[in-house]
């Protein structure tokens, strides 16, 4: 059994700063050019970080993933540490790492803890197979601005849904690596969306939406937690001890290591704060911030000479050497390259991945039942649209070591499903690899060009019009590139990009009946669809099985049942829009708000149609009144009149009436996902206890639990509703 107090009472200075600094460790694909803003050069970067493991002084690498690199990288790292420290390697296993999931935010939008903590022990078994020990994941940021790109990676706006996704996330990564929330904290709240930029939260906020997440991350036993990049409130997030010291370990009890965001150490000097990498490293580690991930040039090479005291240094590193005691890695480091190839090949691991494609989707609208289609009974279906065939977009953002090969898209899946029962003709209308916008993660490369040799525009558009007008039913696939959301990537603009309303209007002015796919990964513009388009079906950028699964919810094998994780806006200047907001003066008037917009949203969040028909019986509430810390046990019917059996969301709010703060005029406080049987009633059962109800009070600056009288909702989305009036008694 390796002893941390011994190992760390022979390791010099320089050994222990080692320890403390993880490289990024780069081998780009062919051909490829690191993107210029990330201070990296390509040629130098290995050798430079080889040269630090051989000196014994660098604890983590991220951004390795192929088994055989990490076995020859983990023998450099024990050869040239004198006390045999293994290496720790991390990376952004975000929804998958060779079997891509559907993107975080789709994810959420199953509301079921279920296949989102299978599909993340997927992901951390596939991992660990190839030497990754730790994810850079979940991120668990609340996310209120769909201007901001990372609102992918997230679980979307609301708080009680976003610890429910952490936690069941954290619990699947961690059968297998450690998993690391992130970007501590209030990264989500970016000035203007525009990423990077500062936050302003104030501490009801923080306490009441944007920490909770976190928590439950947290107390569902995260090892690791990552530092954010922006100023929280006119202190840089990465070197506040208030968030790393007293709220994460002095509050929360947490145990495991925080490590920096990519170069944020560094950024201390940037955001002008530190006056030099000495005093950053000095402030982060100090703060509390135990490992710097850095790009090159780590600030904590620079610790020896800095004033952090001795003990604090200590301290952190003891933090890094039981994370390796933890994972095994003294007794095995290394890696078996033949398990590595048949975990990854697991084909159990695609057909988890379909199944949750199948879960995320949102029907968003669905006029005179148009779908689902019955495959039978066409003769022609034309998919159209550029991201109907793109096989990169279809992965969605985050993902380096897909399999483009074995990745289904829209139309393979819808081909797969008819085969010969009806003619499938394309046609993208849009070359396929236009996106609007480079972003720094094309350097992996997938994408397809943007012009492709010979592609007539003009000629391409009417010709997918043509294939529409002739078709039986249109399929029009309509989103953003995937390079256009993620980090830096934030819009100023929901608007669908290029000329894509153009096409999805000519296609509706044929006349031949469409269905919209929407493949994005924030609430886009659709304000002209939702009115002129019969059945909308948000299907996200849904992985490796994606086209699969959305033929099986276009011709029905399965029913949609995921529900939106954020309140969809009618259009940008809404922003931003939730569904928790606190009410005052003439709430009626809707005209006292905007002029010259609704102030409603296109669609409320929790929204989510289905195959089935579902309607909501009596809501029983089994006292009513309670005393404070009481509980109140509610049940509501829920009755299903189709002739399928389907999955519906049910969804408990709470509303709080009066008391010594104003509160939301509702709030998520439960769901669950059920299957109803055709022409059956289930019984759906609640409990609230305090836990739902307590808050965060800014006039007291502590936790309370009003005596008060509150309504209990439940319903199929934030918009429809049972309402049964409770109370409880101080
Ligand atoms: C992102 C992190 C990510 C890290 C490593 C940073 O730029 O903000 O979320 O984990 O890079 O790739």
């Amino acid at each position: 059994m390796t002893n941390v107090d011994e190992l760390l009472a022979r390791m010099s200075p320089a050994e222990k700063a080692g320890q403390l600094t993880q490289y990024f460790y780069f081998r780009l694909p062919a051909g490829a050019e690191a993107e210029p803003a990330l201070g990296l050069d390509v040629a130098e970067q290995p050798q430079a970080v080889e040269a630090a493991l051989s000196r014994g002084e660098a604890g983590s690498l991220l951004f390795v993933t192929d088994p055989g690199e990490i076995n020859r990288l983990q023998r450099l790292a024990l050869e040239g540490n004198p006390h045999g420290i293994p290496l720790l390697f991390g990376f952004d296993v975000i929804h998958g790492l060779r079997t891509i999931f559907p993107v975080p935010i789709a994810m959420a939008a199953s509301w079921d803890p279920e296949i989102i903590e299978r599909g993340q022990a997927i992901a951390a078994r596939e991992a660990r197979a190839v030497g990754i020990h730790w994810a850079f994941a979940p991120m668990v940021d609340i996310a209120r601005d769909p201007r901001w790109g990372r609102i992918v990676e997230g679980a979307g706006e609301d708080p009680y849904l976003g610890a429910v996704v952490a936690a069941a996330q954290v619990r699947g990564f961690q059968r297998h690596i450690i998993a690391g929330p992130k970007h501590f904290g209030g990264y989500g709240a970016a000035l203007g969306g525009r990423d990077y930029d500062e936050a302003n939260l104030s501490d009801h906020e923080l306490w009441n939406v944007y920490f909770p997440p976190f928590r439950a991350a947290i107390e569902a036993g995260a090892g690791n937690v990552m530092t954010a990049y922006m100023d929280l409130n006119g202190i840089p997030a990465t070197a506040s001890h208030w968030l790393f010291t007293e709220v994460l370990r002095d509050a929360w009890g947490f145990d495991g290591f925080v490590v920096s965001d990519a170069n944020a150490v560094r950024n201390l000097v940037t955001h002008g704060f530190a006056r030099d990498l000495t005093e950053a490293g000095e402030r982060a580690v100090i703060a509390g911030v135990d490992m710097e991930m850095a790009i090159a040039d780590p600030a904590y090479a620079r610790l020896p000479e800095s004033q952090a005291p001795a003990e604090v240094i200590d301290s952190r590193v003891r933090k890094i050497l039981e994370a390796k005691v933890r994972l095994g890695l003294f007794d095995d480091p290394y890696v078996n390259e033949d398990r590595a190839r048949t975990v990854l090949a697991d084909p159990a691991h695609r057909a988890a991945a379909r199944e949750a494609a199948q879960r995320t989707a949102v029907l968003l609208r669905n006029e005179g039942d148009l779908l689902p289609l019955d495959a039978g009974d066409l003769r022609s279906i034309a998919v159209l649209g550029p991201l109907a065939d793109s096989k990169r977009d279809t992965l969605g953002p985050w993902v380096f070591d897909f399999d483009l090969d074995e990745t289904v898209t829209v139309l393979d899946g819808i081909r797969g499903f008819v085969k010969d029962r009806a003619d499938v003709d394309y046609a993208p209308g849009i070359p396929v690899g236009q996106r609007t916008f480079p972003s720094m993660f094309d350097m992996f490369g997938g994408n397809a060009p943007a012009d492709p040799p010979g592609f007539d525009a003009e000629a391409e558009f009417a010709r997918a019009v043509a294939t529409a007008a002739a078709a039986d039913v249109a399929v029009v696939v309509a989103g953003e590139w995937q390079n256009m959301i993620g980090e830096a990537a934030s819009r100023s603009s929901l608007e669908l990009p290029g000329r894509q309303l153009e096409l999805l209007q000519a296609v509706v002015a044929t006349g031949t009946p469409t269905v919209l796919l929407v493949m994005n990964g924030r609430p886009l513009d659709l304000r002209w669809a939702a009115e002129h388009v019969p059945a909308i079906l948000d299907i996200w950028y849904p992985g490796t099985q994606g086209g699969a699964a959305v033929a099986d919810l276009l011709f029905g094998d399965v029913s949609p049942s995921g529900k939106l994780p954020f309140t969809w806006p009618r259009t940008v200047g809404q922003i931003p829009m939730i569904s928790s907001h606190t009410t005052s003066h003439e709430p009626e008037n809707q005209a006292r708000r905007y002029w010259d917009e609704a102030s409603t949203p296109l669609f409320p969040f929790g929204h989510g149609l289905s195959y089935g028909r579902f309607s909501y019986g009596d809501l029983t509430v089994d006292r009513p009144v309670v005393g404070r810390e009481g509980t109140v046990a509610v049940s509501v019917e829920v009755t299903n009149d189709a002739d399928r059996a389907a999955a519906e969301v049910v969804q408990l709010y709470l509303r709080q009436r009066h008391g010594t703060a104003s509160r939301p005029v509702r709030e998520l406080k439960g769901f669950r996902r059920v299957v109803v049987p055709a022409r059956s009633t289930v019984v759906v059962e609640f409990t609230i206890g305090p836990e739902h109800r307590r808050y965060w009070n800014a006039a007291v600056r502590d936790w309370v639990l009003d005596a008060t009288s509150f309504d209990v909702e439940v319903g199929g989305s934030a918009a429809s509703f049972d309402v049964r009036p409770a109370v409880a008694e101080g």
